[in-house]
């Protein structure tokens, strides 16, 4: 992105969230970089504050989740998928379960769709909660890597034009998100240093339209102790603790970006115009519900812990079932009922 157009985008939403704020809260968004997974490189920051001796991860009344007033994606979400770079079609299939089972209703519980829940209790001004219906409603694939194989902030946004300017992919103004996912020998500025994954808005002058999007890279090969965490672990925790876990689908890269697609999805649903559901008070650095639950996977998480999850008969890591018997494991997000990280495979302590 330009500096003007940082700029700009700095002054307007600055502009937006002064007019908006209607009060103003001690610093709490200080120890996030925007859009961020977890990076277990970072040691974890005062953020978890967090008490971990209650019933629901996270609770604190430190974080102050607010509301600015944006739309929330209240119609049923139209997901358009760009696979960009070299894709085997059983890791797309793997991909496209996960995101067909949010909507899925047969799967055993703890499932997807109850994750999902969580993500639906978010309304926007009219009462309007996050659809439940979240579908695939087009596909493109970027197989010749019409940017390179090192992209950025700004040449996503030519990718997602390059797609929505081919036919038959639309431009979905109304009700779509694009996802773009790179291969994992695609790299990505700040990838594996600060980011996994992120989730912005194109802009009209790129791409003709104000789309919410969001990219996740397949880290596979270049950095899975970061973002494939805990499919991966860093050298200095190989030792000591509990090591690597087993990838329920038997795929570290894959069923790693499963975690942070799930993230991403959240917060575009919740933030899609980044003027919505988040904390802390600067906008250019917003922390958004997927955030505040980082690196938390079930009860008892924490401070590095993953917390309490399943474990299949071969050893595999799961918290969440989904249809055609996938299992996943994904990060918990924030609850706006219980203001804490909620999760379907919370077990009950009391
Ligand atoms: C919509 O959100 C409200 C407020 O969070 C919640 O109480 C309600 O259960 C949600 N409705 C649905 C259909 O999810």
């Amino acid at each position: 992105m330009s500096q003007a157009q940082n700029l700009f985008l700095l002054l307007t939403l600055f502009l937006l969230f002064s007019l908006l704020s209607l009060a103003t809260s001690e610093q709490n968004g200080d120890f996030q970089t925007l859009n961020t997974k977890f990076n277990p490189k970072i040691p974890l920051p005062p953020l978890r504050t967090l008490s971990s001796s209650k019933r629901f991860e996270g609770s604190s009344d430190l974080v102050k989740l607010k509301y600015h007033m944006g739309p929330v994606l209240s119609s049923p979400i139209n997901i358009y998928l760009i696979w960009y770079g070299n894709w085997a079609r059983p890791h797309k299939q793997l991909i496209k379960d996960f995101l067909l089972s949010i909507s899925d209703t047969t799967a055993p519980h703890p499932s997807v769709s109850d994750w999902w829940k969580t993500v639906s209790l978010y309304t926007d001004q009219t009462g309007a909660n996050i659809s439940r219906t979240v579908s695939i409603a087009g596909e493109y694939s970027d197989l010749r890597y019409s940017n390179g194989k090192h992209l950025t902030r700004l040449s996503i946004q030519d990718v997602i034009a390059t797609a929505v300017r081919s036919k038959p992919f639309p431009v979905d103004h109304r009700k779509g998100i694009y996802l773009v996912l790179t291969s994992d020998d695609v790299t990505m500025d700040e990838y594996c240093r600060a980011v996994c994954g992120f989730h912005y808005f194109t802009f009209p002058s790129k791409v003709g339209y104000t789309l919410p999007y969001a990219w996740v890279g397949n880290s596979g090969t270049q950095c899975p102790e970061v973002c494939a965490y805990p499919f991966a672990v860093p050298e200095y925790m190989a030792g000591g603790g509990p090591g690597k876990l087993s990838p329920p689908n038997g795929n570290v890269g894959v069923d790693g970006m499963v975690s942070v697609i799930a993230h991403e999805l959240a917060e575009l649903s919740s933030n899609p115009l980044v003027n919505a559901w988040y904390a802390g008070e600067d906008p250019t650095a917003p922390t958004e519900i997927g955030d505040l639950c980082e690196g938390l996977y079930g009860t008892g998480g924490g401070g590095g812990y993953i917390g309490e999850v399943m474990k299949d008969k071969d050893g595999r890591t799961f918290n969440v079932n989904g249809l055609r018997n996938r299992k996943f494991l994904v990060q918990w997000v924030w609850s706006p009922i219980l203001n804490a990280c909620a999760g379907p495979n919370a077990v009950d302590l009391n």
